[in-house]
This record gives structure tokens, C-alpha cells and sequence, in this order.
């Protein structure tokens, strides 16, 4: 391929421009010319583009965010979306194109490839939550953030004996809410993978903890519908805790402060190793792949092969958070 496109989609996450500047550099290196797609699907549709060179890369690795912006894009789903990317592609010269996103993104990619534009998918989500991949780049930047904020709300739960009910984001999973949840010591961590009863899990643990003389308390939640459907919100939650073990309770929804912020290195590496990946698929004219890691090895699958791969959560791990949680 002499000229590729690169894109980020769905919902942004810090370490996306690691993964922009990689294949960016990567390409350049290798003689091959790179476009930057503005608003994801939304902008390969309008033809929206700007040049990708070494100076327009420049400085974004330290950045949160997408410097080419995001979008979700219910257009681009149907026919005539699709049939004006492809037309959009064709104009433009794009041999090639890099989706950097989450599951959503990489149907849109697998939808581009059978349409005769080979596109690869790069991870880009705070949520964790693809099945062939062990990690996900924004991740690590969003669970230290919420572990930063958490400790804030500890530090004031402890000063007046009280209990927060904290809810994280994870849309359909619960890795955020289990791993911040381990780390910030929680009584108990509510997620969808995991079967739970409020009274058993929560009320019960709590007054056990009361009887060993514990006054504050962490329960984390995750903002999935399989959790709000047994808790309602984190608040009637806090109200049902408050009456029913005496504690004064309160809840706090961690919303989008979760994916902002200056990415961690895990994310600058994992995103520079991925987006490094990702340009050398493209390079070699290979598409309909997904760029994916397992025990610290980066791979590559076809992309259907990655959307039907279903995560499964690490129950040991779970185990040790409900042997650990006071
Ligand atoms: P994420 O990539 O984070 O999962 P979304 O699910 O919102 O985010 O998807 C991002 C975009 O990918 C959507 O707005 C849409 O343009 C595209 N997309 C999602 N699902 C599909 C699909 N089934 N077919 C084609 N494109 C899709
Ligand atoms: O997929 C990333 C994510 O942050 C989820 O954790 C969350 O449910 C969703 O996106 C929020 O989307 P929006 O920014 O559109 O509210």
C-alpha cells in the first residue's frame, strides 16, 4: 500500500494518539502516505481528512483525547453510509485504512474490508472489554484515575464514618469496577459477570464488617444494566444502606472524568506497539484483522474471529477481591 487512513471511533480513550502516531510514524518510515480522518466514520463518509506528517504527530503522545476527534455514526450503518465511505475512499486514493476503537468500530472495519478496502482494527477503550484481547489501550490510564479519585472520596468516608456507593463505567463489563474496586480496598464490588444479592452481598457484609468494629465503607459498582437492575441507582442504593445498617450514605457516578487525562505508560506502549502492528498489516496489503494482545504478545486475528471471541472474566481474581474486601 502507498497510501493509508487512520481513524478513531465510539467512545475516545487516553493512548489513542500513542496508536495515531504509531502507525503514522511506522507508514512514514516505509514510504507510504497517511491521512488522518476527522470524526470517525462520520468523517470518511464526508471525506473530511487531513494530512498525517511527523510534525502533525508531533507532541500528542503525552495527550488524552483523540487529536482526530470521535464520533459514533448511525449513518455510516446503513448502505448508502457505507457505499459513500467506500466512494470517499476510492477518490482519495486510500488503499488501506486503521479503525482505532472499540467492538462497535471494528464491525464498521470488518464492513469496509468485504466492501474491497482492507481495514485493521487497533483497540481503543477504556472499557477492557474485547474478547481476543487481554488489554485494551486507555484502560490502565482510566483504572489510575479512578483509583486517584476514589482515594479522594476514602479519605472524606473515612473522616465521617460513611459509606459511598461508587459507580464506574464499563457500559457491559465490570473490569473497571473489579479491578479499581481491589485497589481501592472496597467492601464489595457490584459487576454484571458475577451473580450477586444485595442483602447477602452488601447489607449483610456491611453490619459484619460493623461487628468487627469497621465505620466506613466503599462499594463499587459497575453502570452496567444487569447491576442498576438489582440496585436501581447508586443513590437509592446509599438510601437502602442507610436505613438499613445506620451508616450515612452516599453516592458519587464517576462518569466521563473516567476517560480523559494524560495516558499512563502502559498506554503510550501498548498503543505504540499496537499502532506500530497495525501500520505493518497495512503495509503488507493485509485487512479484516484485529490487532490483539495475550500475555504481552501482540497478534493479529480476522476481525470476525475477534467479535466472536467472548471475554470471560477472571473469576479467580474475583475471589481474591471477596477474601480481601473489608
Ligand atoms: P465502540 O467502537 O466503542 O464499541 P460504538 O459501538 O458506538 O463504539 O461504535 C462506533 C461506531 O462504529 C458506530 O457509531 C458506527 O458508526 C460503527 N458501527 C457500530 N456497529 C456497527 C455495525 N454493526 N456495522 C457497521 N458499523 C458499526
Ligand atoms: O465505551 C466507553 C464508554 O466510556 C463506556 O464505558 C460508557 O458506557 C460509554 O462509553 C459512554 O458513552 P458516551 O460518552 O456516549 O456517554
Amino acid at each position: 500500500m502507498k497510501k493509508i487512513a487512520v481513524l478513531t471511533s465510539g467512545g475516545d480513550a487516553p493512548g489513542m494518539n500513542a496508536v495515531i502516531r504509531a502507525i503514522t510514524l511506522t507508514a512514514l518510515k516505509n514510504d507510504v502516505e497517511v491521512l488522518g480522518v476527522i470524526r470517525g466514520y462520520n468523517g470518511l463518509m464526508k471525506g473530511d481528512f487531513v494530512d498525517l506528517t511527523a510534525d502533525a504527530v508531533a507532541d500528542i503522545i503525552t495527550k488524552g483525547g483523540t487529536m482526530l476527534y470521535s464520533a459514533r455514526s448511525p449513518e455510516f450503518k446503513t448502505e448508502e453510509g457505507m457505499a459513500k465511505a467506500i466512494a470517499t475512499c476510492k477518490e482519495n486514493g486510500i488503499e488501506g485504512i486503521a479503525v482505532i476503537g472499540g467492538d462497535g468500530s471494528f464491525r464498521g472495519a470488518r464492513d469496509l474490508s468485504v466492501r474491497g478496502i482492507p481495514t485493521v482494527g487497533v483497540t481503543g477503550t477504556i472499557d477492557n472489554d474485547i474478547g481476543c484481547c487481554d488489554y485494551t489501550v486507555g484502560y490502565d490510564t482510566a483504572l489510575n484515575t479512578i483509583v486517584s479519585v476514589v482515594d479522594r472520596i476514602r479519605d472524606t468516608t473515612q473522616s465521617h464514618d460513611r459509606c459511598f456507593v461508587i459507580e464506574a463505567m464499563g457500559r457491559g463489563a465490570g473490569y473497571l469496577a473489579l479491578n479499581s474496586g481491589i485497589a481501592c480496598g472496597a467492601t464489595a464490588i457490584l459487576i454484571p459477570e458475577v451473580d450477586f444479592d444485595v442483602e447477602k452481598d452488601v447489607i449483610d457484609k456491611i453490619k459484619f464488617e460493623q461487628s468487627r468494629g469497621r465505620r466506613h465503607f466503599i462499594i463499587m459498582t459497575s453502570e452496567a444494566p444487569e447491576v442498576k437492575a438489582k440496585i436501581g441507582s447508586v443513590e437509592e442504593l446509599a438510601k437502602k444502606i442507610n436505613e438499613e445498617t445506620g451508616v450515612e450514605s452516599r453516592a458519587t457516578v464517576l462518569g466521563h472524568l473516567q476517560r480523559g487525562g494524560s495516558p499512563t505508560l502502559r498506554d503510550r506502549v501498548i498503543g505504540t506497539r499496537m499502532g506500530n502492528y497495525a501500520a505493518h498489516l497495512l503495509i503488507e496489503g493485509k485487512g479484516n484483522r484485529v490487532v490483539a494482545i495475550k500475555d504481552d504478545n501482540l497478534f493479529d486475528l480476522d476481525i470476525i474471529d475477534a467479535l466472536n471471541t467472548k471475554k470471560q472474566l477472571d473469576a479467580d481474581l474475583y475471589r481474591v477481591a471477596v477474601e480481601t474486601a473489608v
